[in-house]
C-alpha cells in the first residue's frame, strides 16, 4: 500500500510542460539612463545591440519550447519598456493594468493597455493604486501571490484581489536588491499542487512563515543564485529559463526533474531586470 501511495504521490509531481502565451517588448530603446534599483549605474555603459541579442534568444527559445509570443512595439523615451512584465496582470482574460512608482517608466502602462483593447481584451481595469504588476504578483493558478515594500503598494494586492476575483496573498519585500517580487520568487509549477522556487532573505520574517506554510516543498534559493537576479525565472512546469548564472538553483531543479535552460542576461541585468521580466504571462 506504501509504495502504491508513494508511486501516485511522485506521478502527481512529475514536472510537465504546458503551452504558455507570452507578451513582450524588444530593448530597441533599451538603455540604463536613471536609477531606480540598486542594479542600475548610469554610469556603466549598456550595449544596446547586445541586449536585443539576449531577448532574441529569450525569445527563441520560449518559440522552441513550443510557447506563443506576442510583440508589443517598442516606444523611444521608455527604455525599461522591455520589462513587459511590470505592465498588466492576465488572469481568465482578465486584465488589471499597471500604475508605476518611478514616473520615469509611468507611459508605459498607456502603451500595454492600448494593446490589449487593440487585441480584444474587454474586461481592462487600470489600477488606482501603484501597480508593477506580475513585478509583484505570481500566479499559482491558486492565488496571487503579492509582494509589497518598494513599488507596488500594499492597497493594490486588495484592488487585485476585487478586479480579477482571485485569493490575494500579501508578501512584504526587504531587500532593496530584490525591489520586485519575481527578483526573489518563482512559479514552478501552477495548480492545486502549485510548485515555488525563492529567496528567504528577502522577505519579512512573517512572510517567510507564510511561504513555509503554504510551500513546504519549495525550491530554496542561496545568496549567490539570488545575487544573478537567478529568481527572476520562467517555467513552463518543466522547462525552467534562468540567468546563466544560477548554476547552483539549476542543479536542485534538475534534481527535481526539471530542465533547466541558462541563458545570457547580462546586458538586461544592469536594469535590474532577467528572463522574467521581460515576459508578461497572457493566462487566459
Ligand atoms: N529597471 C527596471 C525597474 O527598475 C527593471 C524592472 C524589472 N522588472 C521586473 N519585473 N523585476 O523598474
Amino acid at each position: 500500500m506504501t509504495v502504491i501511495a508513494d508511486q501516485a504521490a511522485q506521478t502527481i509531481q512529475t514536472p510537465r510542460a504546458t503551452p504558455r502565451h507570452y507578451l513582450m517588448c524588444p530593448p530597441k530603446y533599451f538603455t540604463v539612463e536613471y536609477s531606480i534599483n540598486p542594479w542600475m549605474d548610469p554610469g556603466t555603459p549598456v550595449d544596446t545591440d547586445r541586449a536585443m541579442a539576449q531577448w532574441d534568444e529569450l525569445k527563441r527559445t520560449y518559440e522552441r519550447l513550443g510557447h506563443t509570443v506576442d510583440v508589443i512595439e517598442p516606444q523611444p523615451g521608455l527604455p525599461d519598456m522591455v520589462f513587459a512584465a511590470n505592465s498588466a496582470t492576465v488572469i481568465d482574460g482578465r486584465v488589471l493594468g499597471a500604475r508605476f512608482r518611478a514616473p520615469q517608466r509611468a507611459a508605459e502602462a498607456e502603451h500595454f493597455r492600448r494593446w490589449f483593447i487593440t487585441r480584444g481584451y474587454r474586461d481592462l481595469v487600470m489600477p488606482s493604486r501603484i501597480n508593477e504588476a506580475e513585478g509583484d504578483f505570481a500566479w499559482t493558478g491558486q492565488v496571487l501571490l503579492a509582494g509589497s515594500g518598494f513599488r507596488t503598494d500594499p492597497e493594490a494586492h486588495a484592488e487585485a484581489q476585487e478586479v480579477l476575483g482571485v485569493p490575494v496573498v500579501s508578501l512584504r519585500l526587504v531587500d532593496p536588491r530584490y525591489y520586485h517580487l519575481d527578483t526573489a520568487l518563482f512559479v514552478l509549477q501552477r495548480g492545486a499542487d502549485a510548485r515555488i522556487a525563492y529567496y528567504p532573505e528577502a522577505f519579512s520574517a512573517g512572510s517567510r512563515r507564510v511561504l513555509e506554510r503554504m510551500f513546504p516543498d519549495a525550491v530554496i534559493a542561496n545568496a549567490t543564485d539570488a545575487a544573478c537576479l537567478g529568481l527572476n525565472g520562467v517555467s513552463d512546469g518543466k522547462h525552467v529559463v534562468l540567468p546563466g548564472e544560477a548554476t547552483g538553483l539549476a542543479a536542485q531543479l534538475a534534481d527535481r526533474g526539471y530542465e533547466p535552460v541558462l541563458l545570457d542576461v547580462s546586458e538586461l541585468r544592469k536594469s535590474g531586470g532577467g528572463p522574467k521580466c521581460c515576459t508578461l504571462e497572457l493566462h487566459s
